[in-house]
């Protein structure tokens, strides 16, 4: 289905065209002055200079061609040449049956289908997910979402952070707490244990001990370099003690993401590509993309027309050893002979933005792409507490994702057990999901790349921008919908009337821009702009459902087109949820 803005401007152009001036200049756009107009169009200011004649007479000349228009019941010329329009019910209602009937409400496939992989999640083995992460995993969750409901090929992949130092620091810590373990003995040739020799709570001990440690003592620093210089060259005993370590972290983020509803095609990692990196050294070297700077080897990625110094990418440290840069690019190099996506789409925090221009460039430069892959680094901000600094646990420690997500459902689990009649048991099962869409929407509703104030009473509010708003709103049309069924009413084959008052009609406005939304926000990657929608839908079925009688309507026909302008509705914000990555519960 065509997006109404366009419908509206093609129409606007023959009209135009009909009284002698260019087509092209039909625009129309939305309104910005509601109280006046739905739509507008101010064509008739941009041609006054072209046909030489005050913009009003242009407007009125137009104005004439739309009398008896089956699209605009008002077309009005105003000075000083603007044209105020209003949309036809009829018309309306042709879009909205269309818009009900075709699949994805009328949104169609993209031009091309692109295969995308998205890097996100980006969580470090044997460290605890902390707040910085679950942006990542939020936003990351739902632009794959939106991107696979525009029809695109999708492949989500949570690139753990699983191969460097933190590794030897984590086996340094263990081998300090267990120094007779068989992973530790070089003459041990049997079997190593299924089980691992710790469980999750131990291993997030030891990471934070053995890394303060490593900071103050240089010794213990040079012996968790050793260890990971040991488990990165394949010793046996330090390879399946990462095994476990792996396995048993791997077992608690997905524990841990899925209690956000975020799940990963691939959980892949940086060690993944730690056979690929002698391979693509010695490419780089062979075609002379590579040399060596100050014993290290490097990539010169620096262009004329940059403003800032972009340093060159480092591919292997003096001595030998591989980076974040390395594993990256090998991981490019991999994901185009596995998979060979049209796009990468990384969503980090901003803070790396240099660092991505950088391997992008390199990884352009060495050819590890094609000229027309896109590499698009999507930065997010950073979520701060109510001083305007990073978010941070009371006592100022970092803040853990499991215990804030754990905060955010005790407070969601308060204000549902307040004034509701609810057994303890299922308000607690409603917290949960309701708690889910607060912290999602308070993120998402932002525009990622900026900062925000994680405000736990605000996020968690049935009333305002917030998650729990939308949900409520949902719930009530859910509730209705009940009791029309429950009062013998069927929800199949019901037909819409034309608009019967105002608020239904901006409900309806508010509807069609379905596509046009989606598109964008697939496009620009932006799940802010399917919140923003929502809101505004969700305004204006509330506005609608306080001036309308509904169940009560005692027209027959009417009730029925009124319930399937609901059940329109829920469907619309149910899937828009769905591509944010929440839920709505059946009561609340
Ligand atoms: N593990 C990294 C961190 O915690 C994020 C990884 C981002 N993705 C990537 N391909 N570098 O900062």
């Amino acid at each position: 289905m065509k997006k109404l803005l366009h419908i509206l401007s093609e129409e606007m152009g023959k009209a135009f065209e009909a009284a002698g001036y260019d087509s092209t200049l039909g625009r129309v756009t939305i309104s910005n002055r509601p109280d006046l107009c739905e739509y507008q169009c101010n064509g008739a200011m941009a041609g006054a200079k072209q046909y030489k004649k005050a913009p009003i007479a242009i407007a009125s000349d137009v104005a004439e061609q739309l009398k008896g228009s089956s699209v605009f019941s008002e077309a009005a010329a105003v000075a000083p040449g603007f044209l105020n329009l209003k949309l036809s019910e009829e018309y309306l209602l042709q879009i909205v049956k269309t818009m009900a009937a075709e699949p994805k409400f009328g949104l169609e496939p993209p031009e091309r289908s692109k295969k995308i992989m998205i890097d996100y999640g980006g969580a470090n083995v044997a460290k605890p997910l902390h707040v910085g992460h679950i942006r990542s995993a939020v936003i990351g969750e739902s632009v794959k979402r939106i991107c696979r409901y525009a029809g695109h090929e999708v492949i989500g992949d949570v690139h753990l952070g699983d191969w460097g130092l933190q590794m030897g620091l984590v086996i340094t810590g263990l081998q300090d707490r267990q120094p007779d373990l068989e992973y530790f003995d070089e003459n041990y040739q049997g079997e190593y244990p299924k089980e691992a020799p710790f469980t999750i709570s131990e291993l997030e001990e030891i990471y934070p001990a053995a890394s303060a440690k490593s900071k103050e003592d240089p010794e213990y620093k040079a012996r968790a370099m050793e260890a990971t210089f040991k488990l990165q060259s394949g010793v046996r005993g330090y390879r399946a003690l990462w095994k476990h370590i792996l396995n048993v972290s791997v077992m608690d983020l997905k524990k841990n993401y899925g209690s956000l509803n975020v799940e990963f095609d691939l959980w892949k990692g940086e060690s993944d590509v730690h056979d690929l990196i002698p391979e693509m050294v010695a490419y780089m070297k062979d075609n002379g993309y590579a040399h060596i700077s100050e014993g290290a080897l490097v990539v010169d990625v620096k262009e004329e027309t940059d403003t800032k110094e972009i340093p060159p990418c480092m591919i292997l440290k003096s001595d030998g050893a591989s980076l974040y840069n390395t594993t990256d690019l090998a991981t490019i190099m991999e994901r185009m002979r596995l998979y060979h996506p049209d796009q990468i789409i990384y969503v980090v925090d901003k803070r790396q933005d240099l660092y991505f221009e950088q391997v992008f460039r390199c990884a352009r430069k060495t050819k590890l792409v094609e000229p027309e892959t896109e590499l698009k680094f999507l930065g997010f901000g950073t979520m701060n507490g109510s001083d305007g600094k990073p978010f941070k646990t009371r006592d100022g420690g970092v803040m853990r994702l499991e215990n804030l997500i754990r905060e955010t459902k005790d407070e969601m689990y308060k204000k549902i057990r307040e004034g509701r009649q609810m057994s303890e048991e299922e308000a607690r099962q409603v917290a949960e999901q309701v708690a889910v869409s607060a912290l999602k929407y308070g993120d998402l509703s932002n525009q990622a790349s900026k900062d925000y104030v994680f405000d736990i009473d605000r996020f968690t509010s049935f009333e305002g921008d917030t998650g729990p708003y939308i949900l409520y709103t949902i719930v009530r049309i859910k509730s209705i919908l009940g009791k029309f069924a429950e009062q013998g009413g069927s929800l199949e084959n019901l037909a819409l009337l034309p608009a019967g008052n105002e608020t239904e009609k901006a409900l309806e406005m508010a509807l069609v821009q379905f596509n046009t939304m989606l598109q964008s926000a697939a496009e620009e990657t932006a799940p802010h702009k399917v919140c923003a929608y929502i809101y505004d839908l969700a305004n204006a079925f509330n506005h609608f459902y306080h001036e309308t009688k509904i169940l009560g309507e005692e027209d027959a026909k009417r009730r029925e087109s009124l319930i399937a302008l609901l059940v329109l509705t829920r469907d619309v914000l149910e899937t828009c949820i769905d591509v944010l990555g929440f839920s709505a519960p059946e009561k609340m």
